[in-house]
């Protein structure tokens, strides 16, 4: 069988692929692929490890054959591929979703919360810039999380895991989900609040929910005018959750005290303005890069492919019912 690899990954989980009996091409280049070279390269291929970068929809699968299995989605969020596409067409899609990802973006979280109650990266700055002249009662001061809100838009896993991490901060926590989670509730110590309520008493407002029709530009000028005066938005999840251009206002008006941002309206472009701010935080898409969260997302990935060549159902199967009528 034939494996197109979009781009080559950290960790030993190629080599279990190299190693196995299949017929294995990495992508040479060192960046995403642009359109014709992905359409190029996908060509004959019965499985497509694909990253978040890869944009994958119903001609790439047509233009690769109906030779094409699987598409193992080397990324949580699955935004990228036409999902109804590959269930029409009979392939399989997978994702890579593991407590290692889940924890590495949770923390990753957590260190955009405390960077910007601390002003951590404003504060680096200015030491490296000579600013440290000794003690001073004045200078960074930053805002306690003890006592404060956290809303978190979005209560999967992810979400739970960051909920778990806010006991220790003694935070009250609301969170906003689809289906309200008793059980949840109960095991977290967590409050449901529909969205408008969330926004309007949280301190803190983290953002954890996959992009979809629904979740696209859900924060903009109005539902951010809904905020709390002086709150502090975090955004791990998919950029374009966020309208950037309505958070440069809120920023410049001084209604949000300040964003950390770890992705993008339109990556990897980031609104200029935003670069020249002091209450930001940017960080470019790394929530989810641990060593021992690649390592485990590169194992998903490839034993989807094996699983699927060996005719076993994937572990992270995103359209479960393809599965009965699949592409053999
Ligand atoms: C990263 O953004 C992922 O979805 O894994
Ligand atoms: C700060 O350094 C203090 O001692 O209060």
């Amino acid at each position: 069988m034939k494996i197109f690899v979009t781009r080559k990954v950290p960790g030993k989980a190629l080599e279990k692929l190299t190693s196995s009996d299949n017929e294995v091409i990495i992508s040479e280049f060192d960046r995403p692929l642009k359109e014709e070279e992905l359409v190029e390269k996908a060509k004959d291929a019965d499985a497509l490890l694909t990253l978040l970068t890869d944009r994958v929809d119903g001609e790439l699968m047509d233009t690769a054959g109906p030779q094409l299995k699987i598409i193992s989605n080397y990324a949580v969020g699955f935004d990228n591929v036409d999902v109804k596409a590959a269930t029409d067409r009979g392939i399989v899609v997978t994702n890579t979703p593991s407590d290692e990802v889940n924890e590495a973006v949770a923390e990753h979280t957590w260190a955009l919360i405390l960077g910007l109650a601390r002003r951590i990266v404003e504060a680096d700055e200015s030491t490296r810039k000579g600013g440290f002249r000794g003690w001073e009662p004045d200078t960074f001061l930053g805002t306690c999380l003890l006592g404060k809100t956290l809303g978190i838009v979005g209560l999967g896993r992810i979400g739970s895991m960051v909920a778990r991490r806010a006991a220790g901060y003694k935070m009250k926590i609301l969170y906003n989900k689809r289906t309200r989670d008793d059980k949840l509730e109960k095991e977290l110590g967590v409050n449901f609040a529909d969205i408008d309520s969330l926004l309007s008493e949280s301190d803190f407002v983290t953002l954890h929910v996959p992009l979809t029709d629904e979740t696209r530009h859900m924060i903009n000028e109005e539902t951010m005018k809904k905020m709390k005066k002086g709150s502090y938005l975090i955004n791990t999840s998919r950029g374009p959750v966020v309208k950037e251009h309505d958070l440069v206002e809120a920023l410049k008006s001084g209604h949000l005290m300040g964003t950390a941002l770890d992705v993008f309206d339109n990556e990897p472009d980031i609104d200029p303005e935003l670069i020249g701010m002091e209450n930001v935080i940017l960080t470019p898409h790394i929530a989810s890069a641990t060593w021992e969260a690649r390592e485990k997302m590169g194992e998903q990935a490839i034993n989807a492919i094996l699983d699927v060549f060996g005719g076993k159902k994937p572990e992270n199967l995103v359209n479960e019912e393809v599965w009965n009528k699949r592409r053999k």
